[in-house]
């Protein structure tokens, strides 16, 4: 039977992690999968992690199982930094714990679909596991421009989608840093989209998965708060493994928002369920490690220091790109006032073949740099690389 199987190219962005690997040279420089890296180009536990860590070994009485919601007390500590002050919208949002923010949008679409949702309206590019999950639940995707080409947002392409959508829509959005282009919509643009929504029958998702990369805690969850305050309904997915550096332990969580209190019951039993069938329970370790360090005013501290350290240096780095001013024929100055992790640059697949082949730079195919792989060490050998192969 399995013989019926055609074979499947790797996922590309985590292909590039075995090349880089297996690269030798002494100056090769990973630009590819989107994981944060100090100036001296290391992925480091965040000291808060590992102090929430330490006490959760000491007080992890059992590891026994604790349903498909997984630990509510990590999905509830997290709930004010993401939804503010009335962290619960008056008792109208609930959340579960997911594996990850993957998780995370697949529970989303998953019970978007069930509930009767046909057509997934998002901005290309997007992540690419977008597309993934949206093709391997054959829910249809239908793409609009996110960005222009002055490396500003299409607000015009995001509006037109909600003012013309119907019931059955649904419309999947970055809530901040988004991935790949790193271009976000001002909070000026969120007001009108919040606007639009509040008219419209299309169903918002919003995928969170970098807040405080950006501009801030509080600055990045601005989207998601106008979003949902103009709303009856809405999902969002959520993930804690840039913003706590959790990666590999996968630990995300979504948020469903309804009109009233009372009418979230049915929909947490769907959610539950649709867990149950795919993966019965979230792995435990990391939600309640950030649990602990949530509950905790000192960990809680050192981690958003460790954070506003993070999101400085890729500030810092952007600066640097947007004063290098161009590259050959690449205009690195919209990298300054983009966010997070990633950048889109104009450049060709032969091109960027040619920075991995001649020059042992890593990035993906479509042109996308991950801005946390530059450092003092490597920018300018980076920027003249550039400006080899693109000049
Ligand atoms: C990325 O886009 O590089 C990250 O979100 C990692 C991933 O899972 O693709």
């Amino acid at each position: 039977m399995l013989d019926n199987l055609a074979p499947q190219a790797p996922d590309a962005l985590l292909a590039l992690i075995k090349l880089y690997a297996a690269d030798d040279r002494a100056d090769k420089i990973d630009l590819g999968v989107g994981v944060y890296r100090t100036d001296d180009g290391a992925t480091p536990v965040f000291a808060a992690v590992k102090g929430a860590e330490r006490k959760l070994l000491e007080v992890q009485e059992s590891k026994s199982y604790l349903g498909p919601e997984g630990d509510l007390g990590f999905v509830h500590a997290l709930m004010p930094y993401i939804f503010g002050a009335d962290a619960t919208m008056g008792g109208r949002i609930a959340g579960m714990q997911t594996p990850g923010g993957t998780g995370a949008v697949r529970l989303a679409v998953a019970v978007a679909q069930k509930a009767g949702v046909t057509r997934i309206h998002m901005g290309t590019p997007s992540w690419p596991n977008h597309a993934q999950i949206l093709a391997d639940i054959a829910l249809e995707l239908v793409p609009f421009d996110h960005a222009l080409p002055d490396g500003t947002a299409n607000l015009d392409a995001l509006l037109n989608v909600i003012r013309n959508g119907q019931m059955g829509d649904a419309v999947l959005l970055h809530g901040c840093c988004h991935n790949p282009t790193g271009i976000d919509y001002t909070p000026a643009q969120w007001d009108e989209i919040a606007g639009a929504l509040a008219a419209s029958p299309v169903f918002p998702i919003i995928d969170v998965a970098y807040q405080g990369l950006g501009q801030g805690m509080e600055e990045d969850a601005y989207g998601t708060r106008r979003v949902l305050a103009a709303v009856p309904e809405a999902l969002v997915a959520y993930s804690c493994d840039k913003n706590f550096g959790y990666y590999r332990d996968r630990v995300g969580a979504l948020y469903v928002m309804m009109r009233e209190e009372s009418a979230l019951p049915p929909v947490v039993s769907n959610l539950n369920a649709l867990a149950r069938a795919a993966w019965s329970m979230p792995p435990d370790h990391g939600g309640a490690a950030v649990r602990l360090l949530l509950e905790d005013a000192d960990l809680t501290r050192a981690w958003e220091a460790e954070l506003d350290t993070m999101r400085a240096r890729m500030r810092q780095v952007r600066a640097t790109l947007a004063a290098a001013g161009t590259a050959g024929s690449v205009d690195l100055t919209p990298l300054g006032h983009q966010n997070g992790l990633f950048a889109m640059l104009p450049v060709s697949k032969e091109q960027v073949e040619r920075l991995q082949s001649e020059h042992a730079i890593y990035m993906a195919g479509s042109g996308r740099i991950n801005v946390a792989g530059l450092h003092s060490g490597n920018i300018d050998r980076f920027i003249a690389a550039l400006a080899a192969v693109t000049g």
